[in-house]
């Protein structure tokens, strides 16, 4: 099949198009051309954005499926949570239409809610809306939050325990728990999406095989990275209230290209981040990996104080001129 994929220069893009080009699918990686890319060899992102909807329609001609993985995390100038996650999704759908895209897979957030209270939800369950009512095949999946080389929430949170300190420091009680699943795992859950005839119309909750609160992610991540500080290998946790870490998480989010933590991130730790255990399993066929084994690639990091230098995922270039 012929696979356009939005956001594909991205961290879960980066471990999608491997993937679907192993199937033998034909893929066109859509981007802004914004950043550094680690796009298999021979394939360069045309250009599309979803701010805009400029190039998206060209960008899908031939296409048979788009799979949307275009999102923000935080409000950044014009890329905000309604301009990119919602409008933008329309934009992709109105797309899709006119280029006679037959199917459109959607990767959305566990937890996405009519309710606005948490604006990213609101605004992911807002993408969705436009996905399901474009009278084209479509598929949602929701993901809980996503580890792998380049990923985000994982690479932040190692960086953060590189910090030079004799605690740990976790947000308040530590019992916000997460369903970390691998890229790897969300990669073949997508490409069953784009294949599969069966799966049409239907929303998917995917998640890996355990329930983990944010100290226990936090001890893991620390004891796969390995920082020490000053001799003390195993550092404890430090319970802060949220409401402490709101004026630091608000400066970190006005002057840092990849804050460790935004203002909305600590609202959303007292929404749960899972679903069933064996949601991969019953909908997919297959079991997903463990977070511990799996976190070798962190190792690679760069050291403090290296690591607060380090753009991470953050924007490499200023989008070119259309
Ligand atoms: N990572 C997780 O833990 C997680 C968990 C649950 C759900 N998800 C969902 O998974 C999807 C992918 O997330 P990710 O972690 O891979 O995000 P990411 O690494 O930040 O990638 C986002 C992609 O969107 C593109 N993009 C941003 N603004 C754009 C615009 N205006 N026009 C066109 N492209 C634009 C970026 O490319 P350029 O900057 O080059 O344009 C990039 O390729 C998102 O929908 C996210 O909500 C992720």
């Amino acid at each position: 099949m012929r696979v356009a994929v939005t956001g594909g220069t991205g961290f879960v893009g980066s471990h999608l198009v491997p993937t679907l080009l192993a199937s033998g699918h034909e893929i066109r990686v859509i981007g802004r051309g914004t950043r550094s890319t680690t796009l298999p060899s021979g394939l360069a992102p045309t250009f599309g954005d979803v701010l805009t909807g400029a190039g998206l329609a060209e960008a899908f001609q031939d296409a048979d499926v788009v799979v949307n993985l275009v999102a923000v995390i935080r409000n950044q100038g014009l890329q905000t949570f309604e301009s990119v996650n919602a409008q933008g999704t329309a934009h992709v759908v109105e797309a899709a239409q006119r280029a006679g895209v037959r199917r459109l897979v959607q990767l959305s957030a566990i937890g996405a809610d009519p309710d606005p209270t948490f604006p990213y939800l609101f605004s992911k369950w807002q993408g969705e809306q436009w996905i399901r009512g474009s009278g084209l095949e479509w598929v949602v999946l929701r993901s809980s939050v996503i580890f792998g080389e380049r990923d985000g929430f994982f690479s932040l949170l190692a960086k953060a325990i590189s910090l030079p300190a004799p605690f740990l420091v976790v947000p308040g009680d530590g019992t916000a728990i997460f369903q970390p699943i691998a890229a790897e795992d969300v990669a073949r859950c997508l490409r069953a999406a784009v294949e599969d005839e069966d799966r049409i119309g239907q929303i998917y909750e995917v998640g890996g095989p355990e329930h983990l609160t944010l100290e226990q992610i936090t001890m893991l991540v620390a004891a796969a990275t390995g920082k020490e500080w000053f001799g003390i290998a195993r550092r404890r946790p430090l319970h802060l209230d949220p409401r402490l870490l709101r004026p630091g998480a608000i400066v970190m989010d006005k002057i840092m290209p990849n804050p460790l933590v935004t203002p909305q991130q600590l609202d959303m730790l007292v929404k749960p981040n899972i679903t069933a255990r064996d949601a991969v399993e019953t909908g997919f066929g297959f079991e997903p990996s463990r977070l511990a084994p799996n976190l070798g690639y962190l190792r690679k990091q760069k050291r403090w104080p290296f690591t607060l230098l380090d753009q991470g995922n953050a924007r490499m270039k200023p989008p070119p001129a259309i």
